[in-house]
This record gives C-alpha cells, structure tokens and sequence, in this order.
C-alpha cells in the first residue's frame, strides 16, 4: 500500500454537502425508479434480497425498492443527504431501510455478500482511478451472480466529438433557473471540476471488476448511461490475468 487515500468527501459536490441545497434537491432532481426497480425483480430480487444503494442521496431509490425486498442499505458520503434520506425513511414509516453515512470507497459492509449493488449518478464524482477501485470494492459486495445496476452520467460519444458533444449535451439540458434543473453553469461546472467519464471507458472497468454487463442503454443525446451487470464468479486474480493488455 502507498497510503495515498482519495477524500470522498472533497470530491462529494459542495452543493451536496449543503443542508439548504439539500432541502430542494427532490423538486430539482425528481426521478422515477420504477424501471429500476422492475430491472432488479426481473433479476431475481425478492423478500431475502439486501440492496445497497451507494450515493444514495436523499432516497428516492432506496425508498421505492424497500417494498420488493428484505433490506435496504442507503450509503452516502454527504451528512446532509444521509439526514435528509433518515427523515424521509422515517416520516414514510419505512422500517427496511438503513442509512450509513460513507463512500464507495469507505463504505465497510458487515453482512454476508448482497444480492443487488445499485448507484445513480453518483460514481462520477471519482476519478477513474477511484471508479475502477470503486468497481472491484462493488463486486466484492455482491454474491457471484449478483446485480449491479448503475446509472451515471458518462459520454458515448468519441473523444474527437467531445467539443460538439458536450456542447449538445448541455444545450439540450440546461435550464433557466437552478430550482427546476440544472443551469447551464451548472452543467459547465460538472464537466469541468467533476469527473464523468466515457462509457468506452467506463465498461472495460466494469468488465476488469468481475462484471458481465447484461445491458447497456445509452440516452440518445449521448450522455447518461445505464447498465446492468452480473457479478461473474471468477477470482479477481483470473479475471486480470484475462484482462492484462499483454494477454
Ligand atoms: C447527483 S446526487 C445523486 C443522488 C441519488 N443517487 C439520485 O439519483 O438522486 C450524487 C450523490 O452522490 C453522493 N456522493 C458523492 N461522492 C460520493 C462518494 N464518494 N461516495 C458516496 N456517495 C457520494 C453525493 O453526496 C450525492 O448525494
């Protein structure tokens, strides 16, 4: 070991460290987890199944899921986002879910190996670096077999569309006022101090970690990605031999 260690912390998103940030995050960044949580069951996910949701935020995934299986660990770097997901979970009167304040790369599970791994836009806050350790400490959460979902924003478009791209991303997202969604400021400043990656990027790490990705959906703006995986039951040993660049 280096003893070098990543501050999940630093890197977690000064807005989402912000409890009055927070407090208007649902209104800003509403989503539907249905399919989600259709994708896990149609996996196999049942009443025994424990989820753990990393980079949960204030709960929307953890909340929607809780129903459809016996436990749900709701983990997140930010003691506002953790606050805010405990006082949802509590005022639904939802008994399943637990939340623990830490990071992908923090977080020390105590159980035995989970049936689901599931993360929303939230991995981009690691360097790759970190992402590819991020990936190989998830595969080590699951059982062999095991799903990952994950969904981040990353790019499918070629490095040398990457001027073009971007700027078609952020055109067609951007809107005027950040209680509605993000600002084209906003956007400018994911990219440049956060770290979304490419999916041809993203998808050999996940590959390097243990996975087989089942299915991979990619917005048609060329931004967001959204795949399913199966924990393979190699060794990690044997899967980086398979994937050493010298073969
Ligand atoms: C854009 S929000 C997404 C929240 C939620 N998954 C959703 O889809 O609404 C990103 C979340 O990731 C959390 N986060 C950032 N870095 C993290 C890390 N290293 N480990 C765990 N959570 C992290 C932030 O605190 C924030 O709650």
């Amino acid at each position: 070991m280096t003893g070098v260690e990543f501050d999940e912390t630093a890197f977690a998103g000064p807005e989402h460290l912000d409890p009055a940030y927070v407090a208007g995050y649902d209104r800003k960044a509403a989503f539907d987890p249905a399919d989600d949580v259709a994708v896990l069951r149609s996996h196999g996910l049942d009443d025994d199944s424990t989820v753990i949701d990393l980079g949960a935020g204030t709960g929307t995934f953890a909340l929607a899921v809780a129903p459809y299986c016996g436990r749900v660990i709701a983990v997140d770097v930010s003691p506002a986002m953790v606050a805010a997901l405990r006082a949802k979970t509590s005022s639904a009167g939802v008994a399943n879910v637990a939340a623990v304040q830490a990071g992908f790369l923090s977080y020390v599970h105590a159980g035995g190996p989970v049936e689901a791994v599931y993360s929303r836009n939230a991995l981009h806050h690691l360097p790759d670096l970190w992402k590819a350790i991020a990936l190989h400490r998830i595969a080590g959460l699951l059982r062999a077999g095991g799903i990952l979902r994950l969904r981040d924003l990353a790019f499918s478009f070629p490095a040398t569309d990457a001027e073009a791209g971007l700027e078609r991303w952020i055109a067609a997202t951007a809107r005027e006022t950040p209680d509605l969604g993000w600002t084209r400021a906003e956007l400018e400043t994911h990219v440049r101090d956060e770290h979304s990656t490419f999916t041809w990027l993203l998808e050999p790490m996940l590959v390097q970690a243990g996975f087989e990705i089942v299915e991979a959906a990619y917005a048609p703006i060329g931004a967001y990605a959204d795949y399913t995986c199966v924990r393979s039951s190699g060794s990690s040993e044997a899967r980086s031999r398979r994937w050493s660049p010298r073969g």
